[in-house]
């Protein structure tokens, strides 16, 4: 796109945005029935193509089908071990109406909640889809929480039915989920059933040497996946659902408390995700497209499964890690399957730098077009690696900022319009971002401020489950505009660099944490007095984890405690909230009030000037 015609659009989009929107959904988007009224705000709350009746899955499949696309490879899922399979959109449509009809036949309903724990396969993606097709609301949960953290979701969601499967692969070893969930609903009333997907007779239809069907010890609860497929119908009539109906719920870290069940609905979600992913990644009907994330964040809900089906194109995923079984695995995928726009984390794309060129070079890679990071801000100089090397100087790089609770795409650099390596952008179409300080006034260019969005978008969170309150937060942080917790700089040409977060949430390899959440979890181990954790630059993962820990006894201090406190938090919530340091203090700094001081450990630990501490507690 070139600057002219962007700058056309996007005036229009900020002076009318309910026409821009309005027309992007007719033009889009097969309704059921069209809206009463675009959009509705009583702030803080907002409603958009009120009244409009939809169902995302018939834009991700049924349409297409009806179009003539039925055998159009909607999934080409490959792994580190057997090869390759590939669904056409029919044959996806055939398995989602299976699975949806499973679902009914367990007694699933509208407004039930489900929620997922599973690799990334195209099961999974079935399941997603199978739920939404009955107007179910799917929760998915990366499958590298804990049993404890998956526990709180589930009882939080009061879901009747998890869906699993009995392991993952990671780096040529079997990571067995089934345990884990067996953990997490132990006891648990709401829980019904578990849909269990035997990934040993799946490997086995493709080749791989089976070992034995399902674990024994099964407990009443527990259904195999593809028996209750077996004998449902393949047709299921799409759940005609209200544009403001629950789509999904998806869990994300905030500053404070226990992370927070984030609400999506359909239409505005629908409408978004569907424009951004076909204008940020310059889609054709021909375009073979590769998101690397992973269903259980936001990036997999909107850029794997909903954004990309409803443009009717063919994806690749691939489940497993960058650099397993060799450091050149996701570039021989690249040639393979000629993927023409490739979306993957700064993290990622550091690891492949860190091994080195040369194994881009012994690759093919000039399919490529459009070239995606999110999760972080993306360094100049590995965007100019990721530019040159996997990029051959030829694509587009889109660096695309959003968050679980924007639902899409909300600061980029289009393809076509001039490129700042390291600077995401501009605000997409119907977007007003601006930089500001705590009243809400206006930083100048150049200088550092709060990011916010003046204005609610179509595919905009609409709640937090169970807690208004903390919905609430959002739009009252700085009175009026929804406050996104990023520090960001805006420069003379309207373009903005995004500097991290503002607040106490933690950015590890793209996923968030809150300071919060893990304090509280190391202070539940039983040696632990006090907490504190800061973030540290980290040369592949962006930021890294230490904990400053007060023990009730200084005499317990030890390595191998060390190591029971690290193991104590993969269990209390996952890996990634394992802190990579962790150090033994006599006390905390604190102000005389109580609060600790994270900013003065902060500057102690990266050598800076600790700046004000007359509040200190001495
Ligand atoms: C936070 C949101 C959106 C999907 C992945 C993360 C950071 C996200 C960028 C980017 C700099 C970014 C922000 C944001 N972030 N994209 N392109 N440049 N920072 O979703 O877990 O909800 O985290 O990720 O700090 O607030 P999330």
């Amino acid at each position: 796109m070139q600057q002219q015609e962007f700058q056309k659009i996007y005036n229009q989009s900020i002076q009318d945005p309910e026409k821009f929107w309005a027309d992007v959904a007719s033009e889009e988007i097969e309704w059921g029935k069209k809206w009463d009224k675009v959009f509705e705000w009583n702030f803080p709350n907002y409603q958009w193509f009120v009244g409009g009746k939809l169902n995302i899955t018939h834009n991700c499949l049924d349409r297409h089908i009806k179009n003539g696309l039925g055998d159009k490879i909607a999934f080409i899922y490959t792994n580190e071990n057997y090869g390759r399979i590939a669904i056409t959109y029919a044959e996806l449509l055939l398995q989602v109406n299976k699975f949806a009809n499973g679902l009914k036949s367990l007694g699933v309903k509208k407004g039930d909640r489900v929620v997922l724990y599973m690799p990334l396969v195209i099961e999974q993606i079935v399941a997603m889809l199978g739920c939404t097709r009955i107007g179910a609301v799917h929760s998915v949960v990366f499958a590298g929480f804990s049993d404890k953290a998956l526990r709180e979701r589930i009882e939080d969601l009061q879901a009747k039915v998890v869906v699993t499967a009995t392991w993952t692969l990671r780096r040529g070893a079997k990571k067995e989920l089934l345990p884990t969930v067996e953990d997490a609903v132990k006891k648990l009333e709401c829980m019904e059933k578990v849909i269990v997907l035997d990934r040993d007779a799946v490997a086995a239809r493709h080749g791989a040497p089976s070992k034995g069907g399902m674990p024994r010890h099964a407990t009443t609860r527990r259904i195999d996946y593809n028996r209750l497929l077996e004998n449902q119908s393949d047709t299921c009539n799409p759940e005609v659902m209200d544009s403001e109906d629950p789509l999904f719920v998806l869990y994300t870290s905030g500053s404070t408390g226990k992370p927070k069940g984030i609400v999506h609905t359909v239409g505005g979600y629908s409408v978004y995700t569907h424009y951004t992913t076909k204008k940020v990644f310059n889609l054709h009907q021909d375009s073979i497209f590769w998101c690397t994330a992973d269903p259980g964040w936001i990036t997999g809900h909107s850029y794997i499964v909903y954004g990309p089906l409803s443009n009717g194109i063919t994806s690749v995923i691939v489940e497993g890690v960058p650099d397993y079984p060799a450091p050149d695995h996701w570039y021989k995928i690249i040639e393979e399957e000629k993927v023409n726009v490739f979306y993957t984390s700064p993290t990622a794309i550091r690891m492949l730098r860190k091994h080195g060129e040369e194994y881009c070079q012994k690759h093919n890679l000039s399919s490529l077009k459009v070239l995606g990071t999110v999760g972080e801000p993306i360094n100049p100089e590995v965007w100019q690696w990721y530019n040159k090397y996997i990029g051959n100087g030829q694509c587009a790089i889109v660096d695309t900022w959003w968050q679980t609770e924007t639902g899409g795409h909300m600061i980029v650099t289009l393809p076509g319009l001039p490129q700042k390596p390291g600077i995401a952008g501009l605000p997409f179409f119907g977007i007003e971002a601006d930089v500001v300080n705590q009243e809400g006034q206006n930083v100048p260019a150049g200088e550092k401020g709060f990011l916010v969005i003046k204005k609610p978008w179509p595919s905009a969170l609409r709640t937090c489950l169970n807690n208004q309150g903390r919905f609430n937060q959002y739009w009252n942080e700085i009175k009026g505009v929804y406050f996104t917790g990023d520090f960001a700089i805006k420069d003379a040409d309207g373009y903005i660099q995004i500097l991290g977060r503002s607040d106490d949430v933690i950015n590890i390899s793209g996923h968030r944490i809150g300071t919060a959440e893990v304090e509280n979890a190391l202070v539940a181990h039983p040696a632990v007095s006090e907490a504190a954790v800061i973030p540290k630059p980290d040369e592949i993962k962006g930021e890294r984890m230490k904990a400053f820990l007060v023990l009730k006894d200084t005499a317990l201090a030890s390595e191998d405690l060390i190591k029971k406190i690290k193991f104590h938090m993969r269990h209390e919530i996952a890996a990634i909230a394992v802190p990579d340091e962790i150090e033994f203090v006599p006390s905390l700094p604190k102000t005389r009030s109580g609060k600790i001081m994270r900013r003065v450990l902060k500057a102690q630990e990266l050598g800076q000037p600790v700046g004000d501490l007359t509040v200190l507690d001495k």
